[in-house]
């Protein structure tokens, strides 16, 4: 298990690293077996900690009403892969539904942008790709109101636009509705989401501090000059996505395309995101591969094989899960297919069967645990193709006030996704330079 002083010298190395070694070098590489990694906290966004309180928390209702979207919204994009959002008249503006709905994204990071850096505090995102703030010049029609003040590119030495003619802004305009079509001289981008919110602006190139000296020089990320959307004072998101405009792919070179966050076990605490991995054996991680669909780069998949309940195996067969798993930091609760969600629902009701059931809309397996001082919820664990398993943090990655933090995403045949909750206190590894996901227990 690494603990904090372990974290930190980590930090300091890829500081010196960075600092002597230069952008073009494949740190990941000549690092082994330390790599590279560079760690910065994580929060809830309505936990007490959040750097922003917004007075407007959204209900139980509302926040599963909105990862009831989130998860349509990523359930359609896989399945019909890119396609969809492109119209087969290339004169026709189609909006590029990119981004799962951000309404229902629940952490944030802090970062500095710029030189000097600033501040910002961004929304952390599994299921989108480019980041983005809010940039000044900006009035209130066209940005929401933020805590911190607008990011300011004139104030900082190191911005400058991206240029229309270059392979960035091309590769850009594929997906994102480059702006250069209508004859301006800087990169344009859009982001649709899925919840209607969107940022538009100038795609833009500048230095990004991780961590104190650690920084991205020529990171490229949306300059928003128009941003819809209640986005709950945040100043920007950070995409962590698998295709190429994600913060983890642009620093591929530095961090070997790996990153990992923990998602603390309850909203008062802090969690981390990390870029970079652990070594290759690091100890406490299970590893499973991973995979993505064909044409969405940007999920993460894996496949379960079981679940157990109370220590005991579901009888769900392994094809019941053949549709595969995405597992993304912005839904909360965890979809699974028809079959393998009623045994877990079954198993589940009956090791709680001392406790009274309570209907709570969208989710079905909700308990009064009032006026029960000792709950005995029972240990949840999966295992995933080549054999690794976990156990889900007892009761915090298993309940949601109160809930089973489940519900049934469709067939078996079709995708489910691994939600927040269940990840809660979990360091999770998304390696995509090794093709695999790792999972280590107890990590915040
Ligand atoms: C786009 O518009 C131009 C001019 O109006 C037309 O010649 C062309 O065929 C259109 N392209 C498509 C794919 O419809
Ligand atoms: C905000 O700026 C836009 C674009 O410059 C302008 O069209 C709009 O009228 C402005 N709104 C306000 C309230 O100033
Ligand atoms: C971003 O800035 C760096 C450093 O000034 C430059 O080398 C690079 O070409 C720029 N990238 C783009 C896409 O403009
Ligand atoms: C970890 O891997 C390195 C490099 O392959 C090896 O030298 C070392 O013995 C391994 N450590 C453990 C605990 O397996
Ligand atoms: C939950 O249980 C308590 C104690 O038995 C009871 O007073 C309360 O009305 C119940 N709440 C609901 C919503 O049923
Ligand atoms: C709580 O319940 C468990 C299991 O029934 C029991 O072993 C334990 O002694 C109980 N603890 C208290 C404080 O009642």
């Amino acid at each position: 298990m690494v603990s904090p002083p372990v974290l930190l010298f980590i930090v300091l190395c890829s500081c010196y690293y960075i600092a002597h070694g230069g952008d073009e070098h494949g740190f990941s590489v000549t690092l082994e077996p330390r790599r590279a990694t560079v760690s910065v906290p994580l929060v809830h966004r309505h936990g007490s900690r959040a750097p922003s309180q917004n007075p407007d928390k959204p209900s139980f209702t509302e926040r599963l009403r909105r990862n009831r979207a989130r998860a349509n919204y990523i359930m359609s994009r896989a399945s019909h892969g890119m396609a969809s959002t492109r119209g087969d008249d290339a004169n026709v503006s189609i909006p590029t539904h990119l981004g799962g709905s951000v309404d229902s994204l629940e952490y944030v990071v802090t970062v500095g942008l710029g030189t000097p850096a600033v501040p910002q505090v961004l929304l952390m995102d599994t299921g989108s790709d480019v980041s983005w703030v809010q940039c000044a010049p900006c009035n209130s029609t066209q940005c929401y109101p933020q805590k911190d003040p607008l990011f300011d590119p004139s104030k900082s030495s190191t911005y400058a636009p991206i240029a229309c003619d270059t392979g960035t802004c091309r590769k850009l305009g594929d997906h994102y509705q480059n702006g250069c079509t209508d004859g301006g001289a800087h990169c344009g981008y859009a982001v649709e989401y899925g919840d209607g919110s969107k940022t538009r602006g100038v795609y833009s190139n500048e230095t990004l501090t991780l961590a104190p000296g650690v920084t991205v020089k020529d990171f490229h990320f949306g300059c928003g000059h128009d941003q819809r959307g209640d986005n709950d004072k945040y100043d920007g998101l950070v995409g962590l996505g698998g295709a190429p405009e994600s913060l983890v792919v642009q620093t591929s070179s530095l961090y070997g395309g790996a990153f990992s966050y923990c998602l603390p076990a309850q909203n008062s605490k802090a969690g981390f995101l990390a870029l970079g991995a652990p070594s290759a054996n690091a100890t406490g991680f299970v590893f499973t591969p991973m995979r993505h669909l064909p044409d969405v780069a940007t999920f993460y998949m894996v496949t379960l094989t079981g679940i157990s309940v109370g220590g005991k195996q579901l009888d769900v067969p392994p094809s019941a899960f053949r549709g595969g798993m995405i597992i993304d930091s912005g839904t909360v609760v965890t979809g699974l297919p028809h079959t393998a969600y009623n045994a877990l629902q079954a198993a589940f009701r009956k090791a709680m069967a001392a406790y009274p059931l309570l209907p709570n809309g969208d989710l079905d397996t909700c308990y009064n645990l009032t006026g029960y001082s000792n709950v005995t919820v029972p240990k949840v664990a999966f295992t995933f193709s080549g054999g690794a398993t976990i156990d889900l943090d007892v009761p915090n990655g298993i309940l949601l006030e109160d809930c089973l933090a489940f519900h049934e995403s469709g067939p078996d045949v079709g995708l489910g996704i691994i939600g927040n909750v269940n990840q809660r206190t979990l360091e999770v590894l998304y390696d995509a330079g090794r093709g695999k996901v790792g999972f280590r227990s107890g990590a915040c």
